[in-house]
């Protein structure tokens, strides 16, 4: 096939420690992996530097996807998901109740806010429609497509994390009727819990803690530095060994915490929309390589846990290195939901 006459997108995923990169040749159903990478943005003064066009288009040029088009995600402090019902409705008519409805809940001004939505599982009500909606202000949109315009990288799709999670679940699930599938992606900012039913996203929240609240829960438990604290966890995560006995609380703690904000999570799920529990819990994002994390959390929450793979259903190729990308795999799930997007 000729490069430049590929539809699929590249999925980019940038995020507040690392940006990511997939790309698949082929069809849906049949994907081969192209590209699949990760870069660490780099640090300044104990943070990370945000990423930048010119960091984007090198990336781009790096992976050889030059020319393609591109899926990413939206981000920004702006963005909220909420779960509303609405009257059945024309869908013409559905995207301005949508925006109608958002005005409620958000502190951003009417004018500036972009929202979309994806109908959900489901209202018991037959004359009801139960959807999830999204809402960004318009301003944090339009830097995302300036970066994309500046780093000459043609967008197309640009959606919020928990659609992208689903998209990937789909590359690389079969789904069994009415079993709730929970996915939670563990960044450095923050956690993304979705909840998937019947093909469809049921629930969404964002929990503000994730890698970067553990490093600096070790560090501060510790005294040491954050890159030593950092280099700690990435090393032993939860197995940490005898003479560690400290930091280990310190990160089974940290983890705790996070875990009561998953349990109050499904206990909402199951009371306000009873749609049952949830059977399965997979883990993506870098956090999700933390080495015992799975165990943990399978404990904590009574739930089995998984890391994900999000390349199951996708075809490597030999010239691919299969161990490298399987030990990354968690943190590409998002770019790879991205990378399945239809522009
Ligand atoms: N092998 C590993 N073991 C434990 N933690 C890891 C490992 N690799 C990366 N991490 C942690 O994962 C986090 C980064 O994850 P990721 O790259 O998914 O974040 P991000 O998408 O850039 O951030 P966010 O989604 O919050 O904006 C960091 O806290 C990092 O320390
Ligand atoms: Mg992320």
């Amino acid at each position: 096939m000729f490069p430049f006459t590929s539809k699929n997108l590249i999925g980019i995923d940038i995020g507040s420690y690392s940006v990511k990169v997939v790309s698949f040749s082929g069809k849906p159903g049949s994907y081969s992996l192209k590209a699949a990478a990760c870069f660490k943005l780099p640090r300044e003064g104990g943070q990370s530097v945000p990423a930048t066009p010119g960091l984007l288009a090198e990336i781009v040029k790096s992976q050889k996807l030059k020319g393609s088009r591109a899926a990413t995600l939206i981000t920004g402090s702006s963005l909220v998901f909420r779960h509303i019902y609405l009257p059945k409705m024309p869908e013409k008519d559905l995207k301005e109740a949508v925006r109608w409805e958002i005005r409620k809940e958000t502190s951003i001004p009417p004018e500036e806010i972009v929202a979309d939505y994806t109908l959900s599982n489901g209202s018991k009500e037959e004359n009801r429609l139960s959807l999830i909606a999204f809402a960004a202000r318009k301003g944090d949109i339009e830097k995302i497509m300036s970066m994309f315009r500046e780093a000459d990288i043609d967008l197309r799709v640009v959606e919020a994390v928990p659609t992208a999670l689903l998209a990937s679940f789909h590359l690389n699930n079969s789904w069994e009727d009415g079993i709730n599938y929970g996915v939670l992606d563990i960044g450095d900012s923050k956690s993304t819990l979705a909840i998937f039913k019947n093909k469809k996203l049921a629930f969404a929240r964002e929990i503000p803690s994730a890698g970067q609240r553990f490093t600096t829960a070790l560090a501060d438990g510790l005294r040491i530095d954050e890159a030593q604290a950092e280099e700690l966890k990435i090393t032993y995560g939860l197995n940490m060994p005898e003479k560690e006995t400290a930091a280990k609380g310190i990160l089974a703690s940290a983890i705790e915490g996070l875990c009561a904000e998953l349990h109050r999570s499904f206990n909402f799920y199951q009371a306000q929309f009873r749609e049952g529990s949830v059977q399965k819990l997979f883990l993506s994002g870098g956090t999700a390589r933390l080495k015992g994390i799975e165990g943990f959390i399978t404990e904590a929450v009574g739930i089995p846990c998984f890391a994900d793979d999000p390349f199951r259903g996708v075809k490597i190729p030999q010239n691919m290195d299969k161990q490298t990308i399987s030990a990354m795999a968690p943190c590409l799930t998002i770019a790879a939901g991205l990378a399945s997007r239809n522009p």
